[in-house]
């Protein structure tokens, strides 16, 4: 076990944690973030991505010792009072169906489109493509992305 300082949604925490500990273990043991989920813990589904200093990562995968110097967003701390422009899209559009890979969806939205404000059809599909969801939401997320890109 070592200490570990890590900053989540702006605010600075020590955690005592064996220095492999996956970030998403921090987040949802340690810190009751519990938005963030846990789908494969192989980096496979998305389900567990967050921002690592406004790139989306995959939290499940990351150890806490790689993130000690980096600004951490979760979707607790994407918008103040669930008004991103992703997060109201998503309303919009009713994307969710039971929800559980939602948040990763919406962290990995948001990211990549902080990268490409006016994306194609192609690129939407090419940068959610790892983003899993069990209850093919797919064509309600493209529809959401495409509402909170314009
Ligand atoms: Fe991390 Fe699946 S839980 S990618």
């Amino acid at each position: 076990m070592a200490a570990f300082s890590i900053k989540v949604n702006g605010k600075t925490h020590q955690v005592d944690v064996d220095s492999d500990t996956p970030v998403l273990w921090v987040l949802r043991d340690h810190l009751k973030l519990v938005g963030t989920k846990f789908g494969c813990g192989i980096a496979s589904c998305g389900a567990c991505t967050i921002h690592a200093d406004g790139n989306a990562i995959r939290s499940c995968s990351l150890p806490v010792s790689a993130v000690k110097d980096m600004e951490l967003t979760t979707i607790e701390g994407l918008s103040k009072d669930g008004d991103h422009p992703v997060q109201e899209a998503w309303l919009e559009h009713d994307v969710p169906q039971c929800g559980y890979c939602q948040a990763g969806q919406i962290m990995n939205a948001a990211a990549f489109l902080e990268k490409n404000s006016n994306p194609s059809d192609e690129e939407i599909s090419q940068a959610m493509n790892g983003n899993i969801c069990r209850c093919g939401t797919y064509i309600r997320i493209n529809q959401a992305i495409k509402t909170a890109a314009s």
